[in-house]
């Protein structure tokens, strides 16, 4: 039996932030909570769900907290939705908090920066599907590439949580230490057990940093981190999952190795998501069918999908 976490309910909602922080330049932290629907819909989200999110009068900051490249693309409205995942989820007295992180890229995500606790935001989810839990995995991998981060934190304490018996290992890399969305590293003692990074080592999950220029970890890419473990450890494949968030050439490469190891893997996709529930058509993913190839909707039939699954 597959099991995740229970997601039917979905609607649109208002949250109120509870904290908006910057963990290292350019990266966030927030924690919107909701009450009431939104709580029973929310607390039930499963990792790498999604929520779009109304920044349409969210105001800009004072110019000078706009990063000099942005100052003129940030002067656009922002119309559409903005679609995010989750790094946590936590229930407490009837109140569902979901915590995100995110990069300060463009008009929406420098607006979120000016958010402060108290201010309430228009959420629509939670949508898509999530990574689910195939009967009999003993070992999860988690890897992540750049901002694919939250979905598998949040999947590694969704593990911890109801998976007692699954060991989760998770790799994480960027093109650079600036790249990696993560808090500062644990003490040099931490980091010689394999505890590398806090955000996983909270629910004891052991984890490697992989970064191209190797300023921090592994030199080269998470990909080729992860076979060098695979290589070593040789997990049992039917035992094994891989679950995996990042930019698409990292997660063809992801789908590559775990179909030469036979093991089952999960892939967040990330497309531009306008409407976020199947209107717009604006997510397609190429996918397989039969010997030919057939579009699904990120959104809807994703964002996660069976690896094998995907035309990359
Ligand atoms: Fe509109 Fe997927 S985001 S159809």
């Amino acid at each position: 039996m597959t099991e995740k976490a229970p997601n039917h309910v979905k609607g649109e909602f208002k949250a109120a932030v509870t904290f908006n922080s910057e963990l290292k330049s350019g990266y966030w932290r927030m924690g919107l909570e909701f009450a009431g629907p939104g709580a029973e819909a929310f607390a039930g989200t499963s990792p790498g769900q999604f929520a779009e999110f109304d920044l349409s009068t969210t105001g800009l900051p004072v110019e000078e907290k706009i990063p000099v490249h942005l100052r003129d693309a940030v002067k656009r409205d922002v119309l559409l939705r903005r679609p995010f995942s989750f790094s946590r989820v936590t229930v407490d007295s009837g109140k569902a908090v979901v915590e995100l992180l995110y990069c300060v890229l463009g008009p929406g995500t420098v607006r979120m920066t000016t958010l402060r606790r108290g201010n309430v935001i228009n959420v629509i989810g939670p949508l898509g599907n999530g990574f689910s839990v195939p009967a009999g995995k003993t070992l999860a991998i988690l890897v992540a590439g750049g901002m694919g981060a939250p979905p598998l934190q949040h999947m590694a304490q969704f593990l911890t949580e109801r998976f007692a018996t699954t060991d989760v290992i998770a790799f994480a890399g960027a093109r650079s230490k600036e790249d990696l969305p993560y808090s500062t590293q644990l003490d040099k003692i931490s980091q010689e057990l394999g505890f590398s990074l806090r955000e996983f080592a909270n629910y004891g999950i052991k984890s490697s940093i992989a970064t191209d220029d190797g300023s921090v970890g592994f030199t080269g890419t998470v990909t080729d981190c992860l076979s060098q473990w695979l290589g070593q450890e040789s997990p049992p494949a039917d035992g094994t999952i891989i679950y995996s968030c990042g930019p698409e050439p990292m997660l063809a490469a992801v789908a590559k190795i775990a179909a030469e190891k036979n093991i089952d893997c999960q892939v967040s996709m990330e497309r531009l998501m306008a409407c976020g529930i199947g209107l717009c058509q604006s997510c397609a993913v190429e996918c397989k069918c039969d010997s030919d190839s057939e579009y699904k909707l990120c959104c809807k039939d994703g964002p996660v999908f069976d690896a094998r699954e995907v035309n990359f």
